[in-house]
């Protein structure tokens, strides 16, 4: 049995401690909103936080997280109303959406480490966060506003 935080509430599952987290949160306790992308830790689409870092959930396994606090874009905020999703909405950030919790998740953890970055501080975290509709201009100006 493996025991973790998620979203603020304790959940023990029963399962191979190297299966992904990704696995964990999408299969067996059904929360969706973290995505699959590629599966080796390359786009970010996965991005959850564990103890407030940006961690890449599908090459994390769920045994690596015994006792940690595991954050996912459903527990960001009880009303969506994050400061970066409320820059996400403002600058209609998405396009096709897929990426854009990764994305939301690792602009969040990066807010709490630099408050108020500068654009190369926003390439250099947000870079590994791949987005095949090319909303990157937008990502950084939302990482802006977000800040202020
Ligand atoms: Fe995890 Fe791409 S699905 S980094």
């Amino acid at each position: 049995m493996i025991t973790f935080t998620l979203n603020g509430r304790e959940v023990s599952i029963d399962t191979d401690p190297d299966t992904p987290l990704l696995w964990v949160i999408r299969d067996e306790i059904g929360l969706t909103g973290t995505k699959f992308g590629c599966g080796i830790g390359m786009c970010g689409a996965c991005t959850v936080h564990v103890g407030g870092q940006a961690t890449r959930a599908c090459i994390t396994f769920v045994g690596d997280v015994e006792g940690a606090e595991v954050t996912t874009i459903e527990g960001l905020d009880p009303l969506g109303n994050h400061p970066v999703q409320e820059a996400w909405r403002k600058l209609r950030v998405p396009q096709c959406g897929y990426c854009q919790s990764g994305q939301i998740m690792q602009a969040a953890a990066l807010l709490k480490d630099i408050p108020d970055p500068s654009d190369d501080d926003i390439d250099a975290v947000m870079t590994g966060n791949l987005c095949r509709c090319m909303t990157y201009p937008r990502i950084r100006r939302a990482v802006r506003e977000a800040a202020n």
